[in-house]
């Protein structure tokens, strides 16, 4: 592989979470009085927490919502979330993608994290994964949620390399747009390789050992 290493966005990639970001902002948008289906929990996928109930909103007909009260509300969100985390176990984490993930690393490549979620170390804890990537760049370190590219650019800096060498795995649009943003190429997985903007198209996880 040309790349020194591998940038992997974390939820929809590595492990999937959505069921729970959409219990948990069923649990808000009920309170709130708005409508909130699967559909619209999928475009929230890559997108940071505040932008995200910005998304939630659009359908909000309530009287208007001061940015205190909506920082209240994400924060409520995240407490029923993160409760919902606990449910996540190593039985998470495929067998498939720990295997590749291994022999990546086995094959010289840094291994790194590029996630817009504040809960990333929680969450490759409860999966097993806690100290197993080289670098973390995650919503703490960073102040623009993608398709902003600082979380990439963050991640290639911990790394110490330049971001031609890294190559970034995504499952969002805006993830591939962040990747493309600065330079770095990037492979898409699941619904993301409808977008048609990804370097690499894959199948499946495991074809990441035959680029
Ligand atoms: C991303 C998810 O990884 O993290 C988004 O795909 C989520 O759906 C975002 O909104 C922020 O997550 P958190 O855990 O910081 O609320
Ligand atoms: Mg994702």
């Amino acid at each position: 592989m040309k790349y020194k290493a591998i940038i992997f966005d974390l939820d929809g990639v590595i492990c999937h979470t959505d069921k729970f970001h959409y219990l948990a902002w069923k649990v808000l948008a009920d309170k709130l009085g708005v409508y909130f289906d699967e559909e619209i929990n999928n475009r929230l996928r890559g997108v940071g927490r505040m932008d995200s109930l910005g998304i939630i909103l659009e359908r909000y007909e309530g009287t208007p919502l001061s940015e205190e009260l909506k920082l209240a509300y994400s924060e409520e969100k995240n407490e029923i979330y993160k409760e919902l985390l606990k449910n996540m176990s190593t039985d998470d984490l495929t067998k498939e993608v720990k295997d590749t993930l291994d022999k990546l690393r086995a094959e010289g490549l840094k291994l790194a994290i590029g996630s817009s979620s504040k809960n990333a170390k929680i969450i490759l804890k409860q999966i097993g994964l806690e100290g197993y990537f080289d670098e973390i760049s995650d919503g703490n370190n960073i102040t623009n949620s993608k398709p902003d590219p600082e979380v990439f650019v963050k991640a290639s800096d911990l790394l110490s390399l330049q971001p031609i060498d890294c190559l970034v795995v995504e499952d969002a649009k805006a993830g591939l747009e962040a990747a493309l943003a600065c330079g770095m190429d990037c492979a898409a997985i699941g619904d993301a390789v409808n977008c048609n903007l990804a370097t690499y198209n894959l199948q499946s996880f495991s074809n990441l050992l035959s680029l």
